[in-house]
């Protein structure tokens, strides 16, 4: 998997150097074609990324870096991550979180998660509809929940979405790139933390996907 990302850095890097008429004047339908080329390698990258990361999730020898952290801070970094894809996308984020929630947990891999959540509400709602991110206590957890005002899902898919490789039908008809991967790693991050994932959809009027993790154990007072 490794070995597969310096052929793509390299192809990229070629990409952006043609693309942008650094090795000689090309016409106008060869930098269409070009720019077609490193968009795709850009996505294999991701996907790349995604499967590296996955393949570390499901190793049973693979420890999670645990540390201490406010759930507020893993909000704000992830919030952070796609904050640029939000503003083209003029799709502003507000979040409200309970303050002083603990937890104990990979860092990372928190984040990656909430950030695949946000990513998501940013890719699969309509451009210029805001998102909401929630932090709050629910008996022993944090619970974490994205909202957007997008078209949401068919209630059919609720059970499916968080199945490797899963896209809906819609999704693949539509060709929004994408590997269905990113909601399968959020479930695979909060099972290793004991925790849990959960989605809601009000078809036409937005979807909801929830994270909890439990709160660490000092905080519950065990
Ligand atoms: N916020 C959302 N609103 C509506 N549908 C969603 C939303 N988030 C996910 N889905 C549906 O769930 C599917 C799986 O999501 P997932 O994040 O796993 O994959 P993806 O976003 O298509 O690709 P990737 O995350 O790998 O780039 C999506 O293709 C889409 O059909
Ligand atoms: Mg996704």
């Amino acid at each position: 998997m490794h070995e597969l990302r310096r052929p793509l850095t390299i192809l990229n890097s070629y990409g952006q150097l043609l693309s942008a008429g650094m090795l000689g004047a090309l016409p106008e339908t060869a930098i269409v074609a070009i720019e077609g080329i490193t968009a795709s390698t850009e996505m294999m990258v991701r996907m790349v990324n995604a499967l590296a990361e996955l393949a570390r999730l499901e190793d049973p020898d693979d420890h999670l870096a645990l540390e201490v952290m406010d759930a507020e801070d893993v909000v704000a970094e992830a919030i952070e991550h796609v904050a640029m894809e939000a503003k083209l996308r003029e799709s502003p984020i507000s979040s409200e979180c309970e303050h002083g929630m603990t937890i104990k947990g990979d860092r990372r891999r928190l984040i990656l998660a909430l950030t695949n959540l946000l990513g998501n509400a940013v890719k699969h709602g309509p451009t210029g509809s805001p998102i909401e991110v929630m932090a709050a206590r629910e008996g022993g957890s944090v619970r974490f929940t994205v909202r957007d005002h997008g078209a949401g899902f068919p209630v059919a898919d609720t059970g499916h979405l968080f199945d490797k490789y899963f896209r809906s039908v819609a999704e693949r008809q539509r060709k929004v790139p994408g590997s269905g991967l990113g909601l399968y790693i959020v479930r695979t991050v909060a099972e290793r933390h004991g925790g849990t994932v959960a989605a809601r959809s009000v078809p036409g009027s937005g979807a909801e996907f929830d994270m909890t993790i439990p709160l660490h154990r000092e905080e519950r007072g065990a």
